[in-house]
C-alpha cells in the first residue's frame, strides 16, 4: 500500500477531522475539501485496511439479500453515481482508476443452486430489476471457459468492479491535491466537553481540535476512546479472505463471475492486467486477520469448479480484511446524539459501492447541516435503544428548562 507522511501541515484548527483513512473516510474527506471545507483525515495506516484487501465488486443486484431492500435503493444510487464520480476523480489525479462496466455473470454448479438462483431472479422480478435467465449454453457463449458443469446463470448487465486499490490510492491522492492534511497517527479519543466534540487526541496526547469529527474507520470505529455510549457505532469484524491470482497471456473471464457451488458463495473479478480476484469469506472471527489455509482451499477449490483453468493461474497473493458489518448490514451515515460527532462507516460488504452517496451525502451535511433525503434512512440513530432516547429527551427537557423557556 502506498506509504507517505503527513502532508499539508496546517496551524489552525481545521473544520473537520476525519478519523480513518479506507474508502468511506477518503470519500468524504475528498468531497468535502472539494465543497470548500478545511478537512484533516487522521489514521495511522492510511489505505491499511479493508479497502485494500477488497475485490472492488460494484454489484448491488446480484448481491442482493432479503430483506435488505432499503439498502438496495442506496447501492442503486451510488452504483449510479459512480460514473461520474470516478471521472471527476480521474481528472483530479490524472490517471485511471479501472471502472470496468462489464457486468456480472451469476452462474448456478447443481439442482439446489439453479433454484437458489432462480428464486434470486424472482425477487429481482418483483423489485423490478434488471437481471436476465441462462441457460448453460448461453453462460458458456458469454464465458466460454466456464466448466461443463455449470447448470445455468443469471446475467446481470448493470453490476461491474472497479480496481479497489487504484480507486482507493487515487482517493488518496486526490484529498492530499485537494489541500487535506493526511495524519500517520492513531487516533485513540475523542475530546469533548460532554455535549459537544472539540477534536481528538493521538497517540502521542497530542491534541487535535477541529469544528467537527467524522468517525469513518470501518471496524475499528467503535475503539475509539471517549465515544459517549449511546454513540458507540455499533460495528463488528466481518473477516474476509480473499486470493489475488494472475496470469501473463489473456484473462479467463470477460465480466465479473459469481458462483454458488453446492450452496457455498464464491465471486472472480477480472482485472485489466490480467489479475484474477477471487472471493471471499465471511466469517465473524472479531480482530483475526490471519490468512488460513481451509479458506485458500475452499476458495479456490469452488474457483476451479466454475472456471477449471483457474488452476494454471499463478498465486500472487492471499489477503484479509475487516468488514465493518452492522446489526442490519446497512451503513451508519449521519449525525450522532454528539453534536459535531458524525458517522461515516458499518459499510459491511459495500465499502467502495457507496463511495459516492458516503463522500458527497456527508460533505452536503457538513456544509449544510441538511441530513441528504438518500442518506436519511441510514442514520445512526435507528439503534438507539429506548432507555437511550428517554436520557436524551430528558436533557433536552434539562436544557429548556434551564434556558426559562
Ligand atoms: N462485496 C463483496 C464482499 O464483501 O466480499
Amino acid at each position: 500500500m502506498p506509504a507517505g507522511g503527513t502532508t499539508g501541515e496546517r496551524s489552525s484548527a481545521p473544520d473537520v477531522i476525519v478519523v480513518g483513512a479506507g474508502v468511506a473516510g477518503l470519500s468524504v474527506a475528498w468531497r468535502s475539501a472539494v465543497s470548500g471545507l478545511d478537512v484533516c483525515v487522521i489514521d495511522p495506516r492510511p489505505l491499511g485496511g479493508a479497502s485494500w484487501v477488497a475485490a472492488g465488486m460494484l454489484a448491488p443486484v446480484t448481491e442482493l439479500h432479503y430483506g435488505e431492500e432499503a439498502l438496495l435503493e442506496l447501492n442503486l444510487t451510488s452504483a449510479r453515481r459512480f460514473p461520474a464520480f470516478v471521472a471527476e476523480l480521474e481528472e483530479a489525479v490524472g490517471r485511471g482508476v479501472e471502472y470496468l462496466q462489464c457486468g456480472t455473470l451469476a452462474v448456478a454448479t447443481d439442482a439446489g443452486d439453479r433454484e437458489a438462483l432462480g428464486e434470486l431472479h424472482a425477487f429481482h422480478q418483483k423489485l423490478g430489476l434488471e437481471s436476465e435467465v441462462l441457460g448453460p449454453r448461453e453462460c458458456r457463449r458469454l464465458e466460454p471457459l466456464l466448466s461443463p458443469s455449470v447448470r445455468g446463470g443469471i446475467l446481470v448487465a448493470g453490476d461491474h468492479q472497479v480496481d479497489n486499490r487504484l480507486f482507493t490510492s487515487a482517493l488518496l491522492d486526490a484529498v492530499r491535491r485537494a489541500g487535506v492534511e493526511v495524519v500517520e497517527a492513531a487516533a485513540v479519543e475523542l475530546d469533548t466537553d460532554g455535549r459537544r466534540v472539540l477534536g481528538v487526541t493521538l497517540s502521542d496526547r497530542t491534541r487535535r481540535p477541529a469544528g467537527q469529527v467524522v468517525l469513518a474507520a470501518g471496524a475499528a470505529s467503535a475503539s475509539v476512546g471517549g465515544l459517549p455510549p449511546d454513540a458507540v457505532p455499533p460495528v463488528r469484524p466481518v473477516k474476509g479472505q480473499l486470493v489475488r491470482l494472475g496470469a501473463s497471456g489473456p484473462g479467463l473471464i470477460g465480466r465479473n463471475l459469481r458462483a454458488l457451488v453446492a450452496g457455498s458463495e464464491v465471486y472472480l473479478a477480472p482485472r485489466r492486467d490480467g489479475t484474477l480476484v477471487v472471493g471471499a469469506t465471511a466469517e465473524e472471527r472479531g480482530e483475526d486477520t490471519a490468512v488460513t489455509a481451509g479458506a485458500v482451499y475452499c476458495l479456490l477449490r469452488d474457483a476451479v469448479r466454475v472456471v477449471p483453468g483457474v488452476t494454471e493461474l499463478e498465486v500472487r497473493e492471499t489477503c484479509a480484511g475487516l468488514r465493518p458489518g452492522t446489526p442490519d448490514n446497512a451503513p451508519l451515515l449521519g449525525p450522532t446524539t454528539l453534536e459535531g460527532l458524525t458517522l461515516a462507516t458499518g459499510h459491511y460488504r459495500n465499502g467502495l459501492l457507496l463511495a459516492p452517496v458516503t463522500g458527497d451525502g456527508i460533505a452536503a451535511y457538513l456544509s449544510s447541516g441538511q441530513v441528504p433525503p438518500e442518506l436519511a434512512p441510514f442514520s445512526p440513530l435507528r439503534f438507539r435503544t429506548p432507555r437511550a432516547e428517554q436520557r436524551t429527551q430528558t436533557a433536552a427537557g434539562d436544557d429548556a428548562s434551564a434556558l426559562g423557556r
